[in-house]
């Protein structure tokens, strides 16, 4: 049985007065790649943020390695091990591949002797080509390769990731998502949340559905691939 490395405990959150996710529950255990997929506006990113320390739950509990986080700044909550790849990449345009990435360490400057910029340079050649490049000036795939990275940069145990795929033509996306594979191949703990079901559903063990704040369905993707409220409502089969 595998360590549950990340517990959330019907959580309630949302923004000054609007309500927005509600009796949330799921888990992610060591090694598991998991998707949360919902439309647009169902709370993902606000279920993201949520985890990290941006947004306090208005109730629930969140547990990461046994250790409640709710509650907690969103720094204390990276430096135990979550990375947040936000909607966007959310990069600093005006800095370098390389000071995006030392960014991404600068809690644990530590890390930095592992050989961690080596491993994402093979990982993203791409990057290694541009390290001196201005982040505006990546394209949007290499841009969403920059902030994976970066979120990577800290050697975390989680990396919760938004939408990745968001706004990328679909090579794009296979390419990312390929990225993507090699990570969790490595056992990195992913949680995911996508609009991109198709996706989402082939890559990750297991997903939650979230449609207006509330789970409303689970299972192992490939028992959701087969589900026919997925089938219809989101890989338009
Ligand atoms: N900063 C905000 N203030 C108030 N409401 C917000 C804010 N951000 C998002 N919302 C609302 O919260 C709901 C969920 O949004 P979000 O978590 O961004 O959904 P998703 O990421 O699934 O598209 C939406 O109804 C959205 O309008
Ligand atoms: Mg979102």
């Amino acid at each position: 049985m595998l360590n549950e490395l990340l517990r959330v405990e019907q959580l309630a959150s949302g923004y000054h007065r609007v309500p927005v996710l509600n009796d949330v529950s799921f888990h992610v255990r060591e090694g598991e790649m998991v998707a949360v997929i919902g439309p647009n506006g169902a709370g993902k990113t606000t279920l993201l943020k949520t985890i990290s320390g941006l947004l306090q739950p208005t109730s629930g509990r969140i547990f990461f390695n046994g250790q409640e986080i709710s509650g907690q700044p969103p720094h204390t909550i990276s430096r135990l091990g979550i990375a947040h790849v936000p909607e966007g990449g959310r990069l600093f345009p005006n800095m370098s591949v390389m000071e995006n990435l030392l960014m991404g360490a600068y809690g644990n400057r530590e890390v930095l002797k592992t050989g961690i910029l080596d491993e994402l340079f093979e990982l993203f050649p791409r990057l290694k080509e541009r390290r001196h490049q201005l982040a505006r000036t990546l394209s949007g795939g290499e841009r969403q390769m920059l902030a994976i990275a970066r979120g990577m940069a800290s050697r975390p145990r989680l990396l919760m990731l938004d939408e990745p795929s968001l706004g990328l033509a679909p090579v794009l996306v296979d390419t990312i998502y390929d990225r993507l594979r090699v990570l969790r191949e490595r056992g990195l703990t992913i949680l995911l949340v996508e609009q991109s079901v198709h996706h989402a559903l082939s890559l990750a063990d297991r997903g939650y559905v979230l449609e207006n704040g509330r789970i409303v369905l689970e299972g192992a993707c490939a028992e959701l691939s087969r589900n026919s409220h997925i089938r219809q409502h989101y890989l338009g089969l």
